[in-house]
């Protein structure tokens, strides 16, 4: 009998390590015949560790399930789908679930991450096998009719990126992933790589195929060690089975992959200072252009995709595009993988085609806050988005919709805060978090986000006529830091804070008020 329980960091942390080894012992213990599997999680955080039983009908789960459960759920005959208290029935047909359109994380939470059988027997690699039969222009073609656009947060066609690189002059050429997943509240690309890290690696060949890249780095969160783990076995396992070196699958093509750990600086996954950092420099932003498709790593042309980006590749070579492109609205093309946190009772991954509003989000998906309070605020696209009020969760998931609101959607990261949330604290926590993690290359975010600190500090401690100049002096830095930063860190950062502005103000009372 095959029983699954996560290898995934965030069930891991939950004690799914304890209970993989609490399952294995007592089955030892009573003669039961267990093979268990260590895979990615089912992206259902509130319910992990989130143990699963192969049976003939499909797989059932249970979940949380702690290692002190174990005999008890041993005692119900589980392996034989038992009564339990901890039973959620098929896990297919639990809703977060069901209601999903797993594209990109089609595999993650059901294959074995160290198996490249698994992998294959669940449509892998089929991608890449018919990219082999295409040229690089064709293969090119193809993402750009999918309307696949970047998923790290910029949203640029990558089908555009590619093409650009493809056009530069013939030699070496690179694919960079960009694997330094730094907003707060995403954990995508970390599923990815610790659940189904086959495709990745299958989305990276079929990129380097496309424009004629022979090599490959991942640029991997250092916070990251269970996804470096994942990465190098498949890695090993790619190479040996030939899917990467110097004959890809009897080609003649070669494509060669490394994994790089990343510096620790949120700034190291702008792409110029990851491509720095890469070249084992500090990571500083560089001046945009060239652009790092004509002159990248080491001055040579270079895609530097998200790992989601990448991911969806393989679905579309083996699909097609018509068959990605068919999902989504507007100009937002496929779908997006969702990343509910912060305030919410069920936290979790959500694969959505665009178009899904952000109140079915919170409330279908992530049922309502967890404290049970009003929602007061939801920071959309990490660190750098803007807060929205709950008078615009009718907001459907689609970029251009997000930009018409002033806000963005980012990497898909979604934290939810409730009417305990002090705004304005909210908005010094966005300027002080740009003033730690600046690279210092431009006035305008190196001075900027300490002088936005300290005016903040000066409105939440002075009176109301303190307060107004004080605002009048921030908005202008905020304008300041937009118009004249050289990247997206310095330029964006004033977008939550004028948020807090324009949808909280109240919270901005000063001290002195308050006393009054
Ligand atoms: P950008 O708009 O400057 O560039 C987007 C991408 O398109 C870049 O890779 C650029 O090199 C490429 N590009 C633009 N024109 C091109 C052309 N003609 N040919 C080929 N390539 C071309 O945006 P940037 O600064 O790279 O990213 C900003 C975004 O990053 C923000 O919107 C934010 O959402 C996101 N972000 C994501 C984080 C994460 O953890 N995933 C963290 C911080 C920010
Ligand atoms: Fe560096 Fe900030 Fe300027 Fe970006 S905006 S280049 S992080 S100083």
């Amino acid at each position: 009998i095959t029983v699954y329980v996560p290898l995934d960091a965030s069930a891991l942390s939950l004690g799914a390590e304890a209970v993989a080894k609490a399952i294995s012992a007592e089955a030892s213990r009573r003669g039961a015949d267990v093979r268990l599997v260590r895979n990615g999680s089912r992206g259902m955080y509130w319910l992990e560790p989130l143990v699963e039983v192969e049976t003939t009908a499909g797989r059932v789960a249970y979940g949380p399930v702690q290692a002190e459960d174990v005999p008890s759920l041993f005692n119900a005959g589980f392996l034989q789908t038992a009564q339990h208290p901890l039973a959620l029935g098929p896990t297919e047909s639990i809703p977060y679930l069901k209601r999903q359109q797993r594209l990109t994380f089609a595999r993650v939470g059901i294959v074995d991450p160290r198996s490249l059988d698994d992998y294959r027997a669940h449509g892998g690699y089929r991608g890449l096998a018919n990219a082999l039969r295409m040229s690089g222009i064709d293969i090119v073609q193809s993402v750009l009719d999918a309307g696949l656009r970047g998923r790290g947060g910029a949203a640029f066609p990558a089908g555009i990126k590619w093409k650009t690189c493809l056009d530069a002059p013939p030699g070496q050429k690179y694919i960079v992933c960009n694997a330094d997943e730094g907003d707060s509240g995403t954990f995508s690309d970390r599923m990815i790589m610790e659940g189904d890290p086959f495709v990745l690696i299958e989305g990276m060949t079929i990129a380097g195929l496309a424009v004629g890249a022979t090599r490959g780095y991942i640029y991997l969160r250092v916070e990251y060690p269970h996804a470096q783990r994942a990465l190098l076995a498949a890695i090993a396992a790619a190479e040996s089975a030939g899917y990467l070196g110097d004959n890809v699958c009897g080609s003649g093509k070669a494509f060669q992959l490394e994994v790089r750990m990343a510096a620790g600086a949120y700034i190291c996954g702008e792409e110029t200072s990851l491509l720095e950092s890469l070249e084992g420099k500090r990571g500083q932003v560089r001046f945009k252009p060239p652009l790092p498709a004509i002159q990248g790593l080491f001055g040579k042309p270079t895609v530097i995709n998200n790992v989601v980006t990448l991911a969806s590749v393989p679905i579309i070579l083996d699909r097609g595009a018509g068959f990605y492109r068919d999902y989504g609205s507007g100009k937002s093309r496929g779908t997006l993988p969702i990343q509910l946190a912060g305030n919410l009772k069920q936290t979790g991954l959500v694969e959505l085609a665009f178009g899904a509003t952000l109140r079915e989000l919170i409330e279908d998906f992530g049922g309502g806050t967890a404290s049970g309070r009003p929602l007061r605020a939801v920071q959309v696209g990490g660190p750098l988005g803007a807060y929205i009020p709950p008078s615009r969760l009718d907001t459907p998931i689609d970029y251009e919709a997000f930009a018409a609101i002033g806000g963005m959607l980012g990497h898909g990261g979604v934290v939810v805060f409730d009417d305990t949330v002090d705004m304005a604290a909210q908005a010094r926590y966005a300027m002080e978090f740009c003033a730690i993690e600046s690279c210092g290359k431009c006035t305008p975010c190196r001075i900027g986000s300490t002088r936005g600190v300290e005016v903040i500090d000066r409105m939440l401690a002075g009176n109301a006529i303190e307060r107004e100049r004080n605002e009048v002096l921030l908005r202008d830095l905020c304008q300041t830091m937009i118009d004249g930063s050289l990247c997206a860190l310095g330029g964006m950062a004033p977008f939550p804070v004028l948020s807090a502005l324009d949808h909280f103000h109240e919270d901005f009372a000063g001290a002195a008020d308050k006393a009054a």
